[in-house]
């Protein structure tokens, strides 16, 4: 039997895990997504076009490989619809190429209104959520009131649908939100995205994964979000409300842990973060602006300006460790060719104590980094097609992340088009 790989994002989201799956699917019979909802935005760019995927894995542009959205996904139809209509003219052909399980849950359009009230009474200690409704959705799933796509297809389907709008709209009157002012006019294209759904086709998602490594097939899991935004891991309470890391892919597809094979983990050779949280190497300065600017750093879901600052060896050592990463791609090296030094932050100083482990709080405790300083490459990347040819400063900057982090960097992309792509393992040649 075969095992199933795994591609996660080892920062805060953001990290190119869109790009690389699409350079990837030629290697594999099955994409599935396995966790998050349409807060993620995965582009994909090539023949000059950019495309940015929410719900839809991120292997639907080849023919030969079929995506599946997993169990743990959280669908809101209306967007799934959206995505649809603007594949369809492109000529991919969704109906074809998708598959549903029947257990991925639903959002409503009262939890996206949820998600609003509950970031609006937060005043300044928010979240930054997408505001796409994942967090009550989520919450419905594990208070086990949530609707599925399996229901559906059930005679309760509109009966089950009302009694978890009730319910809704009595917590966002005790939130102070008008519900009633705005759910009509979410309710159509909601119930319109559902047609779209129900002539999807629906699976048992883990009973078609399972028995395609069986028969010998090759699927690789796409995270959405970043290891640092996990519900148990990362920066609590700034984080998402599902496992992005590796375990995630076994309760969000069905997969079971010794059946997990090669274990990706995507980072920038910087780090970004939307939303509020701690980022420990932030530059709030010139240098931050520049990466902002260089690697055209706006959300691609709410297009809010990303967070920048410096690689962190602290926290990406802790997502290799808690995801098991066996291999490692660093995105967007050509951001930082106009660098003449790049920093590294190899340590925290917390309260004044040295320290190379991710410390629980990272919320109140003072925070400083300790940075090493490497010579920056300052060469244009972005026409390179051969990593033999990576400048040398360039090399050293990875050799340190690798002896850092304990893993080999495989892959190393210098643009965001599927060209520019660098391998440094026959593997994916
Ligand atoms: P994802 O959510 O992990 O799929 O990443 P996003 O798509 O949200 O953000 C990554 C952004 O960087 C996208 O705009 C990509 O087109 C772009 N990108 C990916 N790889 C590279 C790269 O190597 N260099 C540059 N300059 N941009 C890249
Ligand atoms: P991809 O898959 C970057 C962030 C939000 C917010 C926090 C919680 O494109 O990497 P949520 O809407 O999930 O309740 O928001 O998580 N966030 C992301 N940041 N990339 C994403 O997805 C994200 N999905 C959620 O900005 O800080
Ligand atoms: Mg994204």
């Amino acid at each position: 039997m075969r095992k199933a790989d795994v591609l996660l994002g080892l920062q805060w989201g953001d990290e190119g895990k869109g790009k690389i799956v699409d350079v990837l699917t030629p290697k594999y019979d099955i994409i599935a997504r396995f966790q998050g909802g349409p807060n993620a935005g995965h582009t994909l760019e090539f023949n000059g076009i950019k495309h940015v995927l929410h719900t839809i894995p991120s292997g639907i542009f080849h023919g030969n490989t079929v995506n599946v959205i997993g169990n743990g996904v959280v669908i809101d139809p209306a967007i799934l619809k959206k995505e649809i209509d603007k594949l369809l003219p492109m000529g991919v052909d969704v109906q074809q190429r998708l598959l549903v399980s029947k257990r991925a849950h639903l959002i409503l359009p009262t939890h996206t209104l949820l998600d609003k009230a509950s970031e609006a009474s937060k005043g300044s200690g928010k979240i930054g959520s997408t505001q796409k409704g994942i967090g009550p959705t989520y919450m419905d799933k594990t208070g086990r009131n949530g609707l599925r796509v399996g229901d559906i297809s059930t005679p309760k389907f509109r009966e089950k649908y009302d009694a978890l709008v009730a319910k809704h709209k009595q917590l966002l009157k005790f939130m102070d939100f008008d519900a009633d002012a705005v759910l009509g006019e979410l309710e159509g294209p909601w119930f319109e995205g559902i047609e779209t759904l129900r002539k999807l086709t629906h699976i048992d998602s883990e009973q078609y994964i399972n028995q395609a490594l069986a028969q010998g097939k090759t699927i690789l899991a796409e995270g959405a979000q970043g290891s640092m935004l996990d519900i148990d891991f990362g920066t609590y309470p700034f984080v998402t409300s599902s496992n992005t890391v590796c375990a995630g892919a076994c309760t969000g597809l069905g997969v079971a842990p010794n059946r997990i094979g090669n274990v990706i983990g995507i980072f920038k050779a910087y780090c970004t973060r939307v939303g509020s949280g701690p980022f420990p190497t932030e530059l709030l300065d010139d240098a931050g602006e520049q990466m902002r600017q260089v690697g055209r750093e706006f959300g691609s879901t709410t297009g809010r300006p990303r967070r920048c600052g410096w690689l962190d060896i602290p926290a990406l050592r802790f997502a290799v460790m808690v995801n098991g990463v066996t291999e490692l791609m660093m995105m967007k090296a050509d951001v930082l060719s106009p660098f003449d030094t790049i920093k590294i932050c190899t340590h925290y100083k917390v309260d004044g104590k040295l320290t190379e482990f991710l410390p629980y709080d990272l919320c109140d405790a003072v925070i400083e980094p300790v940075y090493t300083e490497l010579k920056g490459w300052r060469s244009d990347l972005t026409g390179l097609n051969d990593a033999e040819n990576m400048p040398v400063a360039l090399q050293q900057y990875i050799g340190f992340i690798e002896k850092q982090c304990g893993v080999p960097v495989s892959i190393v992309s210098v643009g965001p088009d599927r060209t520019q792509t660098l391998l440094r393992s026959a593997v994916w040649a």
